[in-house]
């Protein structure tokens, strides 16, 4: 299991909570007692001179209300703090540049801070009518199955729908060895986004738009996008060259008016080929919402079977809500 509590060094967990946009988090007597000096030293080397945070800096807001909770803690336990914390402070309070539309969240894979991914979105649930502009909590789960599954999408092409800011496809690319996976969205400003995420993460490939496709190939990774909107799906205007292998979609099972265009999108996906393994993850809102999407599936002749997944292992996600993963496939 992922140890982002118990165990794990103090200093790194402040750090990935920064890089997360986490503040929700508590310091226990042994873990102030960590934070000596050095401590403190090494820990602002990571969040405040470190050229990752200084490309893509975490929300403004958000790194005063750490810096204000840190210095609390450190203070009311009576353990000297860092000159820095404070000068830290003072500049992000003076800093009125901050964009507070977008924001940088850095995930640090399995606790590799080698391993990092570097998502740009926004704080907002909902921005210029879609739901795509952040990363949602089944995708922390689908991503986390992914990596704990990296066999399933070994050389495969892989399709994703509803992609949002792009964070699953992104991961699923860089770690699970995908010969090609599309990233698939409805929304113009998603779409945009999902770019912005791929370049980020993947610099310097070779990008070449078509039609309304864009695709990043570098000699080891091959990503595209697409403007795919389940309403006017039509399997002669998705421009793929063969059907995929697999598609993946992550918090696509919450509008009760897009479940039978997304059915149908799935049918017809594997109407071209039966073969196609589809898997989703939902965070379970409405369990009618829910119950109605099976009972289409099972009008449309699809099976589908629940894959167990318990407690985060390379990325954090809430195992206490009420959620499913579904694999999906034709009726044999
Ligand atoms: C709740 S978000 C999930 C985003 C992402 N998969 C995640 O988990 O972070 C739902 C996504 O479905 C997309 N979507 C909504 N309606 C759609 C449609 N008719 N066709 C294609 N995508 C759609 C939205 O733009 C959004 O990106």
């Amino acid at each position: 299991m992922l140890n982002t509590q118990d165990g794990l060094d103090v200093y790194k967990r402040l750090v990935r909570y920064y890089y997360n946009g986490f503040l929700n988090f508590v310091l226990n007597d042994e873990d102030i007692s960590a934070l000596t000096w050095s401590k403190q030293q090494e820990l602002l080397q990571s969040i405040v001179h470190c050229s990752l945070i200084k490309k893509y800096p975490v929300n403004n807001e958000f790194s005063r209300l750490y810096f204000k909770k840190l210095i609390s803690c450190l203070e009311k336990a009576g353990q000297e703090v860092h000159d820095e914390l404070y000068i830290g402070l003072c500049n992000i309070m003076n800093n009125t540049s901050d964009n507070d539309l977008f924001r940088y969240r850095h995930h640090i894979i399995g606790n590799d801070f080698n391993n990092i991914i570097t998502i740009k979105e926004t704080k907002n649930m909902v921005v210029n009518g879609t739901t795509g502009m952040r990363t949602w909590e089944a995708a922390f789960m689908l991503v986390d199955w992914a990596l704990c599954n990296q066999d399933v999408f070994r050389d495969k092409t892989v399709f994703e729908l509803g992609s949002g800011v792009g964070f699953t496809g992104i991961v699923i690319s860089k770690f699970c060895k995908p010969r090609e996976i599309i990233l698939s969205d409805c929304h113009d400003d998603v779409l945009k986004m999902i770019s912005d995420n791929i370049e980020i993460n993947f610099p310097n490939m070779t990008v070449k738009e078509v039609n309304n496709c864009k695709s990043f190939v570098n000699e080891k990774h091959c990503l595209g996008t697409m403007n795919l909107d389940w309403n006017d799906n039509n399997m002669e205007n998705i421009a793929l060259k063969k059907p995929p292998d697999i598609i993946i979609g992550a918090d696509i099972v919450y509008d009760p008016s897009l479940l039978l265009p997304l059915c149908n999108v799935i049918q017809d996906f594997l109407q071209s080929n039966n073969n196609i393994e589809i898997y989703i993850a939902s965070v379970i809102r409405n369990e009618a919402t829910f119950e109605t999407f099976l009972s289409i599936l099972d009008t449309k002749g699809l099976t589908y079977h629940k894959l167990q997944q318990e407690e985060s292992v390379f990325v954090e996600w809430d195992n206490t809500i009420q959620r499913c993963l579904l694999k999906i496939k034709m009726l044999s």
